[in-house]
C-alpha cells in the first residue's frame, strides 16, 4: 500500500519554508505484525513544537531532532483500517503520535511525546475526533494544567495569557475567565485583538507589536497580574515579571518567539522581580499530566456542550498542504487551533 508521508528535506534557516519539507511517497507494509494496527489518519495537529524538531540541533532535553529524510512525527487522529492487537478493530477512532502521513502502522506499546498521545481509542459520539487535538486533547489539557497545577490559580487572580487568540491560549484564557477571573489576552494583530475581545470576550486585549509592551499590559491591567500564562517567552516574559504583583505566578508552557531561533537571546533581563516579589516561574509539560486528561475533559466538555466555550479551527486540506499550514501558524496567520485534513 503507499501512502505519503512529510519528510525533513533540510534544516530550517530562520523561519520555515515550505520546501524545507517534501512530500515523498513510501510503501506501507500489508503484512502486520503481532500488536500492530494500520491506521488511515484524517487529522494532524499542527503544534508550535515541530519547529524545534526541524533544526539540526534541539533544546536539551526536550524531543530529539528529526534527521535529514525522517518523516515528521505528530499527534493525529485516524480511523483503524487492520488490526492485530485485541484492543482494536477497524473502524475503531484512534488517538497517536504518528501524524504527517496519510496511513501507519502503530503500537500500543510504541513511543509517545513525552508521555502524549499514546495509542488511545476515542470516542467521539458526543464531540468530533479532532476535538481531541484541541480542546479536548493536548492544547486543552496544556491550557488546564498551566492553570491548573502550575499556575496554581485562585480566586480573584487577574490573568495574562500570551498568543491568546492560539490553540492552547484560546482555551487557557476561555477557562479563566469562566472560572470568573479578569482575564488579558494579547496577540499579534488587530483582528486577533477582535476576536480575543468580541468571540472569547476575554476582559482585555492587546496586539504585541508595539513599542513598548511593558505599558500594554498596564494598559490593559492596571492593577497589576497574579497569573503569567507563557506562550511565547523572551520580552512578553520580561514584561510579565515587571508586572507581577507579589507572590504571583508563571506557568511556563512555551517560548515560541524563539522557536525559529532569530530571537533566542531576547530577554528577560530582569530575573530579579522573581526574588524582589516571591514570583513562582515554572515551566510544564502537559505529557506529564496525562492522569488529569479526564478531569480536564469533564470540564472542558461541559463548556463545550452548553456552548460556553468557543474552541476555533483553521483547517488546511490535504497533507500537501501541512507544510503551508505549519508555515501560516508560526507566522501568526492561523487563529485557534490549527489543523491538516486528510481523505
Ligand atoms: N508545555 C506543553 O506541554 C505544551 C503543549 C502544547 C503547546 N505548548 C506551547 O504552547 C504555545 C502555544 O502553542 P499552540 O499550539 O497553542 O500554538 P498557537 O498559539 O496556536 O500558534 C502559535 C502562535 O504563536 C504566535 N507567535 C509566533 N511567533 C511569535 C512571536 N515572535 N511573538 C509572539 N507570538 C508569536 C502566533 O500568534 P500571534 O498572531 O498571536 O503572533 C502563532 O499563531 C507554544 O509555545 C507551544 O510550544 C506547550
Amino acid at each position: 500500500m503507499q501512502s505519503r508521508e512529510l519528510k525533513l528535506a533540510r534544516h530550517p534557516r530562520g523561519k520555515v519554508r515550505p520546501d524545507d519539507l517534501s512530500l515523498d511517497v513510501v510503501t506501507v507494509p500489508e503484512d502486520l505484525g503481532p500488536g500492530d494496527i494500520l491506521v488511515r489518519n484524517s487529522w494532524l495537529s499542527i503544534d508550535p513544537s515541530v519547529r524545534m524538531r526541524l533544526g539540526p540541533t534541539g533544546p536539551a532535553g526536550y524531543l530529539p531532532p528529526f534527521r535529514i529524510g525522517d518523516t515528521l512525527a505528530g499527534l493525529a487522529v485516524g480511523e483503524v483500517i487492520r488490526s492485530r492487537d485485541d484492543g482494536f478493530e477497524p473502524g475503531d477512532t484512534v488517538l497517536h503520535i504518528n501524524g504527517f502521513r496519510e496511513f501507519a502502522v502503530i503500537r500500543e506499546d510504541g513511543d509517545t511525546l513525552a508521555g502524549a498521545g499514546g495509542v488511545t481509542k476515542l470516542d467521539t459520539s458526543e464531540h468530533p475526533p479532532q476535538a481531541y487535538l484541541g480542546a479536548l486533547g493536548s492544547s486543552g489539557l496544556t491550557a488546564y494544567v498551566g492553570l491548573q497545577c502550575i499556575g496554581e490559580l485562585t480566586g480573584g487572580d487577574i490573568v495574562w495569557v500570551s498568543s491568546a487568540a492560539g490553540a492552547v491560549g484560546s482555551l487557557a484564557a476561555q477557562i479563566a475567565r469562566l472560572r470568573g477571573h479578569y482575564v488579558v489576552g494579547s496577540t499579534g494583530s488587530a483582528e486577533k485583538v477582535r476576536f480575543l475581545s468580541e468571540e472569547l470576550r476575554l476582559d482585555a486585549a492587546f496586539d504585541y507589536h508595539t513599542p513598548d509592551l511593558a505599558d500594554a499590559l498596564a494598559g490593559a491591567a492596571p492593577d497589576g497580574i497574579d497569573l503569567y500564562f507563557d506562550n511565547v517567552g523572551g520580552m512578553h516574559l520580561q514584561a510579565a515579571l515587571s508586572h507581577l504583583r507579589r507572590g504571583g505566578r508563571v506557568a511556563m508552557a512555551g517560548a515560541v518567539a524563539s522557536y525559529d531561533g532569530e530571537t533566542a537571546n531576547a530577554g528577560p533581563n530582569n530575573l530579579f522581580q522573581i526574588v524582589a516579589k516571591n514570583l513562582t516561574v515554572k515551566g510544564f509539560r502537559a505529557g506529564a499530566y496525562d492522569h488529569l486528561l479526564g478531569d480536564m475533559r469533564a470540564e472542558v466538555g461541559s463548556y463545550l456542550r452548553d456552548g460556553r466555550l468557543v474552541a476555533t479551527e483553521t483547517v488546511f486540506d490535504g497533507l500537501e498542504s501541512a507544510p503551508d499550514a505549519i508555515v501560516a501558524m508560526l507566522g501568526g496567520r492561523t487563529v485557534g487551533k490549527t489543523l491538516c485534513r486528510l481523505g
